[in-house]
């Protein structure tokens, strides 16, 4: 939580979706922050200051000129006092004059003076944030290091479908987040290629075989690679809340797994499998639903299927090769052998007979194995925690 004890200013200008900029700074103050803001007048049409003074258990600023009370001019203390600046929701005319660096009001004023990252979230009716004046001036934000968070398409307050609604609330914390987290990440500048899910081996149209992978451990790695300023290409067979900036691809079979990562791999530094692939599928896959019969029996024949992590691991040129080991038995011999066998750089070995960190837990527990160093126990943690460690281990190993 990268906002806990962090000075907040949010800035509320006058959009229609000012409305939201409560619930914005609800979530801000239940994730720890101390909050204060600051509102134009045409933002106090939309909402009352009221309301926020409520939410924060502080005054809201709405002009710059009133009598000196305390020694120091308010607004340049406000804008020295804040670790992080919000616009949410940011209005054309605001982002314009902010592109201009004018300011003629507190808002403004505040965020000309203060040197703390700037967040904005545009929200607008379409064809204004689709007019060129924007666009320029949000390519202005984008240069002077300014986060944009881009609004989204959806049901607009005219009353039809269009690009220019603000995010969620939670949307636009998760993805700053990320964004500032990137910033200074141990992997700025590497791509990473990540297999998450168990695949589905086809039988028939309607079945297939499959496993108990959810695919938690995997998605968590592409957050904390994101985090870590990675760029990330995901293939995977499930389809989950995904984190900002991560591409996915979506397949079902090993083979098409394997296909997809083949093709990705060169572009790749680090190659990280944590899908649990079918070693073996039918060898047939039927035309139509297969019937039932008189027989008791019926036998399947199955056929390997190709193993991404040694084809990777054979092939790989500059990648960094990272292997997981889900194993119910023999835990640290079975890992070991893998990496050897496997061309890989770093196994990560997990015990998935245990129900409080195996495939569908939030939880998860591993050990890491490398050719250079003793195995490394993890605590007991959150599957996204073990994945932010896995990927520091990873960026001080590969750089
Ligand atoms: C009902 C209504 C809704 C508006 N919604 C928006 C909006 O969503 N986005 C926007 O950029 N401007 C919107 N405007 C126009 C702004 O209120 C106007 O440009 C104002 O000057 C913005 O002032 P501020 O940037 O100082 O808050 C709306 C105006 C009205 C009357």
């Amino acid at each position: 939580m990268i906002y806990e004890n962090k000075q907040i200013i949010v800035i509320v200008t006058g959009g229609i979706a000012a409305y939201k900029a409560a619930y914005f700074v609800r979530e801000l103050v239940k994730q720890g922050a101390v909050v204060r803001v600051v509102m134009t007048s045409s933002a106090q049409q939309f909402i009352t200051p009221f309301t926020f003074e409520v939410l924060t258990q502080q005054s809201v600023m709405t002009d710059m000129f009133h009598p000196i009370k305390t020694g120091s001019v308010q607004h340049i203390e406000w804008a020295q006092w804040a670790d992080l600046i919000f616009v949410v929701p940011a209005t054309a005319n605001l982002i314009a004059k902010m592109a201009q660096g004018i300011a003629d009001d507190a808002a403004l004023t505040i965020i000309l003076a203060s040197q703390a990252q700037k967040v904005v979230a545009p929200a607008m009716n379409d064809q204004m944030w689709e007019n060129p004046a924007t666009q320029r001036n949000i390519q202005q934000l984008h240069h002077d290091n300014i986060l944009v968070i881009m609004p989204t398409t959806g049901f607009l307050a005219e009353g039809y479908e269009g690009k220019g609604r603000l995010p969620e609330p939670v949307d636009i914390l998760a993805q700053t987040e990320i964004r500032l987290l990137a910033q200074n990440g141990a992997l700025k500048n590497q791509r990473v290629l990540i297999t998450a899910g168990g695949t589905r081996e086809a039988l028939d149209p309607v079945r297939f075989l499959t496993n108990r992978s959810s695919g938690k451990m995997g998605y968590a790695l592409a957050q904390a690679a994101a985090e870590a300023g990675a760029s990330v290409q995901l293939i995977t067979t499930i389809n989950r809340n995904v984190a900002y900036s991560v591409k996915t691809i979506m397949v079902e079979s090993t083979q098409e797994m394997y296909d997809q990562v083949m093709s990705h791999v060169p572009d790749s530094d680090i190659f990280i499998s944590a899908a649990a692939v079918a070693d073996y599928r039918p060898a047939q896959k039927a035309d139509q639903k297969i019937k039932k019969t008189d027989d008791n029996n019926m036998t399947i024949n199955l056929v390997k299927n190709p193993d991404i992590l040694a084809e990777v691991g054979r092939h790989k040129r500059q990648q960094y090769v990272v292997g997981f080991a889900a194993e119910t038995q023999d835990l640290l011999a079975y890992a070991d052998a893998k990496l050897k066998t496997k061309g890989a750089d770093m196994l990560v070995a997990n015990d998935v007979s245990r129900s409080d960190i195996g495939f569908s837990s939030d939880d998860n527990q591993v050990v890491v194995l490398t050719a250079s160093h003793e195995p490394q126990y993890l605590p007991v943690q959150s599957k996204l925690d073990t994945a932010r460690a896995i990927i520091q281990l990873i960026a001080k190993e590969y750089n």
